[in-house]
């Protein structure tokens, strides 16, 4: 009986995988689902766990849902092992986003100084899972969404055996929103995207077998809807998309919009709060929703979450890997020389064929020009110190990472945040 073993079950977001789940019964038999969460997420846990019973149970389909808090007994045995979870909840994920905003920096939970914060505490925990799989699931996959997904997936590759694939809606959601432009399914759109998480370039779109890459840098300009929902929608300018050549993604524009980006999280800060104020009441709102005993569906209400249609790609994912299908999708692997400017070992996000052994990225077409190797290059070195920082509790490692990011780009101010980032982060980091 195929098994998923959920981490991080009590999530908001997983009455979307559940929806998935059994949506693709068909291609996908999974028949143990494992909702796995920590004690301090077991109420959580057991609303969204009714409410995923109640699904499965309305759909008619063969699936038996458990909830646990025992994360060895829902990893034995699995087939496939999804990553949820969040390091210290909410919280912490307010604490990433306020404390760079104290110096002026980008405050977001996967970019910058707030992505390096989730990264340390997130990093040790993955790797503890990974060695839970090593002893009770070897084969199995580990398709991780926990943010940063490129820094925690790249920890991962490097410091297990564990065959782990890292996912991000980024991709399918921009896909979706190409096909919205052009009033198409989104299965008539094909992209090429090359880099690393939350920082790639499209560099080719087809719609409906027509290459449109450039026509659609001319509609992008000034264009709303190129976002998500997590990301202001601020536009494009038409004369730097030209310049580029490539359709940046939405967490680009925390490195090319830095000024207008800043400037709106600090007014935010002022009224609304952060995101993570935002989204404690998106989620005290959906709770609300999960408890009533009628409700046996996704409600909509969900799709205010960055992370909408994260359940397409999960369960996409898997059914491939299942069925051997070899098609393409966008996801974080390891390099090995695809990107011949950054080191093998490097996770990357890229277009790869999915088959029954995992994810095998491909050939890019397009010609990758020193304007974007040359950001890609140092945020993947601020990567790679971070995964040395948070694997080893190296405290140079991870100045360096800091002062060398773009959206901090200052050694006293590192040093400023770090010490924020280590004081706050306390109880979370046992390698510091
Ligand atoms: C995006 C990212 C996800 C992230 C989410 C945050 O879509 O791809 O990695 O988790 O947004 O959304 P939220 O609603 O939590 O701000
Ligand atoms: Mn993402």
């Amino acid at each position: 009986r195929l098994k998923v073993a959920v981490i991080g079950g009590g999530s908001s977001y997983t009455p979307e995988l559940v929806e998935g789940l059994i949506k693709r019964q068909g291609e996908l038999p999974i028949k143990e689902l494992y909702l796995v969460d920590v004690e301090s997420g077991r109420e959580k846990l057991e609303i969204v766990g009714a409410l995923a019973k109640r699904m499965v149970e309305k759909a008619g389909a063969d699936i038996s849902v458990h909830l646990t808090l025992d994360r060895k007994e829902a990893i034995r045995g699995a087939d496939f092992v999804t990553t949820q979870l969040r390091v210290g909840q909410l919280e912490a994920r307010g604490r990433d986003e306020r404390i760079p905003l104290k110096y002026n920096c980008i405050g977001q939970e996967t970019t910058g100084a707030g992505g390096f914060a989730k990264a340390l505490r997130t990093i040790p925990v993955i790797l503890d899972i990974c060695r839970e799989m090593e002893e009770l699931a070897p084969n199995a996959f580990l398709l991780n969404f926990t943010n940063p997904a490129g820094i925690v997936t790249e920890a991962a590759l490097k410091y297990s055996k564990i065959k782990t694939i890292g996912l991000c809606n980024l991709p399918i959601g921009l896909k979706m929103q190409i096909a919205e432009f052009y009033d198409v399914e989104a299965s008539k759109v094909d992209i090429e995207m090359i880099g690393i998480n939350h920082l790639n370039w499209t560099t080719r779109i087809i719609v409906d077998g027509e290459d449109v890459s450039e026509a659609f840098l001319l509609k992008a300009a000034g264009a709303k809807g190129l976002t998500m929902k997590n990301i202001s929608d601020l536009e494009w300018d038409g004369t730097f998309l030209q310049s580029l050549g490539a359709l940046p993604c939405s967490y680009h524009r925390y490195y090319y919009m830095r000024d207008a980006m800043l400037a709106e999280q600090l007014e935010d800060l002022k009224t609304e709060g952060t995101r993570a104020d935002v989204v404690k009441k998106v989620e005290a709102e959906l709770f609300e929703l999960y408890k009533d005993p009628n409700l046996a569906i996704k409600p909509p209400q969900l799709e205010q979450r960055g992370g909408a249609y994260y359940s397409e790609v999960a369960v996409n994912l898997m059914t491939s890997i299942y069925n051997n299908k070899k098609d393409i999708q966008t996801v974080n692997v390891r390099n090995g020389g695809i990107l011949p400017f950054l080191p093998d070992d490097a996770s990357i996000e890229v277009n790869s064929i999915i088959d029954a052994q995992g994810a095998h990225p491909i050939q890019v077409t397009t010609q990758v020009g020193p304007e974007i190797r040359g950001l890609m290059q140092v945020v993947k070195a601020y990567e790679q110190l971070t995964v040395e920082a948070a694997v080893h509790g190296n405290a140079k490692a991870a100045l360096q990472a800091l002062t060398i990011h773009p959206l901090v780009g200052n050694a006293e101010t590192a040093q400023a945040i770090l010490n924020d980032i280590l004081e706050q982060n306390k109880s979370f980091l046992p390698q510091f």
